[in-house]
């Protein structure tokens, strides 16, 4: 009998070990989830909004510069850095790896309640090699490298050489088996960059004697095949330049595409993307963690590839890079240029969520994070230099930062506080397709935004004493068929109905609040002065609006509710 008790004891214990390990054991590995209208990244098996900044290429390199980054990033409100991992840090010596600063930054970010993304500085930085090991660069016999058409070689390993893949392969495989094994509890690590903004400058191809025998063979069946079965979806250039020579189904690379650069940018893009591809597949194998791709963007004076790093994922690249790299799940553009919403839009595609992993951190950064996140459904924002964050303050103080900067006060800061506070109805909104945003300058002062039962107008705030502010944002969501959250700055918004029905929208109720726990706490009651908008109220019926609406202050930003009524 107590033979028997005992027994059943056990076996209820080994019962309940197994379901509490279940229950409570290690985190689920962060991954990228298509939820509704939208793909968005799952830390500890939730929606994560990414509320992110880089540090300078090599911060990460010191953990005692570390030291003095930590308390900045926390002060600037994000939760997620971005840091670079040069394969020279982790693999000096060929084959003895040492992943002592991995481990250091791994309880650095944890100590400070933050989450990281490692990039992968291993063949390629800024299209150079110059993160390889020593051992690699020196050895030019064994690692070939990219030659220019004056004959000369770069410190640019080439994209056809087995002996460079199978390298970096082997170091970037034994760091992520190594992430495996030191993340595997508290899943610091959401999401991985591969490489940083690889393509050749310079050149438009690579003219080593290995690429022009490659580029005078038949372009690969894998891509003919992917350029057919999606034709119709192809970015409109490419499609433009493959149709134009007959949209031909076999040939070499210029029989296919014509004899032009934009071919040369091809050929590189397809040989880069499948040397990504069996970095990004060997590394998922170890530790399927999500993996981007970043891109230095064609600036205004280029004249052509080369002059940007030939073979990055461009706007016209994007779907060779699909083809030949499945395995990397974003192609990620470093918006370094003002034109935001363009570059947005351009990344954004129905196979390419929007993730930003560098840009600008002064007020023109927090309106690109409101902008991205509102009206492209993106995973997060990161602006460039962290580390540095004093020298965000805006007007851009010459090349030196005023001597103390309040850190929390400044725009990204403010403007994270509130993404954060928000991110639970950001990321539901996102989902159901009910979110959408506005960036305003004087060019581009006002916008009109269909969402919901309301087209929402948004104007740069205007104000008779003051005059009207360079910059406005805000992010809309629809939570009811008359009821809206609305988060900006320096912006007014009224609403005219876009459904049949009496033409006036009226304000049957705004106030002012905040977020705690994802509950809405509301303040102030917005009425009488504080929702009357500064122009003339014939215009405003003249446009279905009641003249009155909601203002949002350059303090902020700021976030409020409203619900609308109805009027003739
Ligand atoms: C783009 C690169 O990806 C970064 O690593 C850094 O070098 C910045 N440019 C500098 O602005």
């Amino acid at each position: 009998m107590k033979i028997k008790i005992r027994l059943n004891c056990i076996i209820l214990f080994a019962l309940a070990a197994a379901v509490s390990a279940q229950t409570f054991g290690a985190a689920p590995i962060p991954h990228l989830e298509k939820r509704g209208a939208a793909t968005q990244l799952m830390v500890d098996g939730k929606p994560f909004l990414v509320l992110a900044g880089e540090t300078d290429n090599t911060a990460s390199s010191s953990l005692e510069y570390m030291d003095t980054a930590w308390p900045k990033i926390v002060k600037m409100n994000l939760n997620t850095v971005l840091v670079g991992i040069g394969w020279d840090w982790v693999e000096p010596v060929e084959g003895k790896y040492d992943f002592t600063l991995v481990d250091g930054l791994l309880e650095g970010a944890r100590k400070n309640n933050l989450r990281l993304i490692f990039l992968w500085f291993g063949s390629w930085k800024n299209g150079l090699s110059s993160f390889a090991p020593e051992w690699v660069k020196a050895d030019q016999q064994r690692f070939p490298r990219t030659l220019l058409k004056n004959g000369k070689s770069v410190e640019v390993l080439s994209t056809l050489s087995e002996a460079n893949l199978q390298a970096d392969a082997r170091a970037y495989t034994a760091f992520m088996r190594h992430l495996r094994e030191a993340d595997s509890g508290p899943r610091t690590v959401v999401m991985i960059q591969l490489e940083n903004e690889v393509g050749l400058i310079g050149d438009s191809r690579d003219r080593s004697a290995a690429a022009e025998a490659a580029f005078a063979r038949p372009v690969p069946p894998e891509l003919l095949d992917y350029l057919q079965k999606n034709q119709m979806t192809l970015w409109p250039d490419l499609r433009k330049l493959w149709e134009a020579v007959g949209a031909k189904t076999t040939g070499t690379w210029q029989e296919v595409f014509g004899a032009s650069t934009a071919t040369d940018e091809i050929f590189m893009a397809w040989n880069y993307a499948r040397y990504l591809e069996h970095l990004a597949k060997a590394g998922k194998a170890e530790y399927p963690l999500p993996v981007f791709s970043n891109t230095w963007l064609v600036q205004p004076e280029d004249q052509g590839p080369g002059d940007y790093p030939s073979g990055c994922p461009e706007p016209l690249t994007i779907d060779i890079w699909k083809a030949g790299a499945p395995s990397i799940d974003i192609n990620a553009p470093d918006v370094h240029l003002r034109n935001f919403s363009d570059w947005a839009a351009r990344f954004h595609r129905p196979n390419n969520p929007l993730f930003v992993p560098e840009s600008y951190g002064d007020a023109g950064g927090a309106a690109n994070a409101f902008f991205g996140i509102g009206q492209h459904a993106a995973i997060g924002y990161s602006p460039f230099g962290v580390n540095n964050a004093e020298h965000w303050v805006e007007p851009r103080p010459g090349s030196n930062a005023p001597a103390s900067v309040d850190l929390e006060k400044l725009p990204l800061a403010r403007a994270y506080a509130l993404l954060a506070q928000m991110s639970p109805l950001i990321l539901e909104a996102q989902a159901k397709g009910t979110i959408a945003a506005a960036w305003l300058n004087p060019q581009q002062p006002k916008n009109y935004i269909p969402l919901g039962n309301y087209i929402v107008n948004i104007d740069l705030q205007r104000n008779r004493r003051n005059p009207v502010p360079t910059l406005g944002y805000a992010i809309v969501i629809s939570i009811g068929p008359d009821d809206y959250f609305v988060a900006g700055l320096d912006v007014q918004v009224t609403f005219s109905p876009n459904t049949p029905g009496p033409e006036i929208a009226g304000l049957a109720r705004v106030e002012t609040g905040k977020f705690v726990k994802g509950e809405w706490m509301p303040g102030r009651k917005m009425n009488g002065d504080d929702v009357v908008l500064d122009y003339d109220q014939a215009g405003a019926a003249a446009k279905n609006q009641s003249g009155s609406g909601l203002i949002f202050g350059t303090d902020g930003p700021t976030v409020q509710r409203v619900k609308l009524y109805r009027y003739r």
